[in-house]
């Protein structure tokens, strides 16, 4: 009796230390439950889960990401709201069942603690939504020994943008799996590379986060501190909603720089006018910067937002300033009694005559013929003014009156209209110039 319980003994510890499919098959023989399969499976006696499934070299941890959600809390912050669901797969030889049951897979969700699963951790900056230890997760165990983890995971990344040109930069936002305590001898990471390892879910909602670009890639060298261990990175290139912007900043900026501009083209005396216009642009200019600005994060490489709102403010200040200045110009005293005539163009009068000049240095074999051409354009012109007799007795002799004229100093309210001409003309132009910079240099439209 002894020795046939030594015996029975010995055969069953050979049979358990095998783990020939011959023994799983009558374990696992058609008509067992998937309750008794796992019982079986999980016992003590054959499975340990504090040992690494024993794998011929290194076991290999497919994974893949599928978005459900992307968010971004606030369309200026540096903060994306990132919701997925993490599939990893691995092979544990331990967990083969046979071929003749009729599951397909076993659902082990009640297994959870039963069962060896890789210590995947997240290297990220942010914050995680929910607990660190999953709560919604799925686990099979498929006929082959495949056990497939799938869990739902919501980060709070805290992207890099380059502020500097802010908003017309592209977050990005990266995070990266890592095996907390195995080196890479024990685990690899692989992306799964049967189909697209990053997927969006069909029912993608995204809710104002721009997902331009992804890619999966293994962690770079030097970026994982850690160099043993085996690691994968995720990155995430967002891009900001440029509309949002020139619609709320841009557009609105240039309407009130602009509408600044308005003042070069009223009289210049029109004080009422001129200095509610400018004031009423600065203001208004400043209260929406403000509360734009309101909503941006304080940090202090805003470069691109500074020089708009600086440049922007010290042009509608300077259409202000201009004003101040052709008033006090054209209420001055006039020297030596100078008499203006109203209606006159100082500039488009003053042109020909300059233009003539340099005509006749350059040309100083032709200058008489320039000299007769201009006369007969005097001529002409005091021809033409029948209503003022008292300015056409002025021009009649005409080489004499020019050479006068070049002499006596403008009258200032000539000056002053001077100053708005060439100001009509030089503030526009200049802020052009300054848009076209403005907008290639931090690359708005790329
Ligand atoms: C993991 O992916 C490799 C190919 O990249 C494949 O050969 C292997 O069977 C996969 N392992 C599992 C457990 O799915
Ligand atoms: C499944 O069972 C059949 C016999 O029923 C056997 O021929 C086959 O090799 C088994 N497959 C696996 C993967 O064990
Ligand atoms: C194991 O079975 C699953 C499901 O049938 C399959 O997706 C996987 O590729 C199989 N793995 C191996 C290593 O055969
Ligand atoms: C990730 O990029 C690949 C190509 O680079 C693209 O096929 C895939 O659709 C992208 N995934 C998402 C979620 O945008
Ligand atoms: C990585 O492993 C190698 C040899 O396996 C060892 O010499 C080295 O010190 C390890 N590095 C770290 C950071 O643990």
């Amino acid at each position: 009796m002894g020795w046939s319980c030594v015996v029975a003994r010995a055969v069953a510890f050979l049979l358990m230390l095998s783990r020939a499919s011959a023994l799983t098959s009558d374990i696992f023989a058609a008509g067992k439950s998937d309750k008794e399969i796992l019982d079986n499976l999980l016992k003590n006696s054959r499975y340990d889960k504090r040992l690494l499934p024993p794998v011929d070299g290194v076991l290999t941890v497919n994974v893949s990401v599928l978005l459900l959600s992307l968010a971004s809390p606030d369309e200026s912050s540096l903060k994306y709201e990132v919701e997925f669901l993490l599939q990893q797969q691995w092979y544990d030889p331990r967990l083969r069942y046979s071929n003749q049951s009729h599951y397909d897979f076993l659902n082990a969700i009640h297994h959870h603690e039963d069962i060896w699963l890789p210590d995947t951790y997240f290297i990220m900056h942010g914050d995680f939504k929910d607990p660190i230890i999953p709560m919604h997760f799925a686990l099979r165990i498929y006929r082959n020994g495949t056990i497939n983890y799938l869990m739902r995971r919501h980060l709070i990344l805290s992207c890099q943008g380059r502020l500097n040109i802010f908003p017309f930069d592209d977050p990005l936002c990266s995070f990266a799996l890592e095996s907390i305590s195995y080196e890479q001898s024990a685990i690899t990471y692989v992306w799964k590379n049967d189909e697209d390892t990053l997927r969006k879910s069909p029912s993608l909602t995204t809710l104002n986060a721009y997902l331009i670009q992804n890619q999966t890639i293994p962690c770079p060298i030097k970026a994982s501190w850690r160099g043993n261990y085996s690691c994968l990175k995720v990155d995430l290139i967002f891009t900001r909603d440029r509309a949002f912007y020139f619609t709320t900043v841009f557009i609105p900026g240039i309407i009130l720089v602009t509408s600044s501009f308005i003042t070069f083209w009223l009289e210049w005396n029109a004080v009422p006018a001129r200095s509610m216009i400018g004031v009423t642009t600065m203001l208004n200019f400043f209260t929406t910067s403000n509360g734009f600005r309101s909503t941006l994060p304080v940090v202090s490489n805003l470069t691109a937002m500074n020089v708009w709102d600086g440049v922007c403010m010290c042009f509608i200040y300077a259409s202000l300033l201009e004003f101040v200045c052709v008033n006090y110009v054209g209420r001055k005293r006039p020297l030596h009694n100078v008499v203006y005539r109203p209606g006159e163009n100082p500039v488009t009068q003053r042109l020909p005559a300059v233009l003539s000049r340099i005509g006749i240095i350059l040309a100083s074999p032709l200058g008489d013929k320039k000299r007769e051409s201009t006369g007969a354009a005097d001529l002409v012109t005091c021809t033409a003014c029948t209503g003022a007799p008292g300015s056409c007795t002025h021009t009649t002799n005409n080489g004499g009156v020019s050479e006068v004229r070049k002499k006596e100093p403008p009258h200032p309210i000539r000056v002053a209209k001077t100053i708005d001409v060439i100001a009509r003309i030089t503030f526009p132009t200049a802020y052009a110039v300054f848009l076209i910079f403005f907008f290639i240099h931090y690359k708005a439209f790329s």
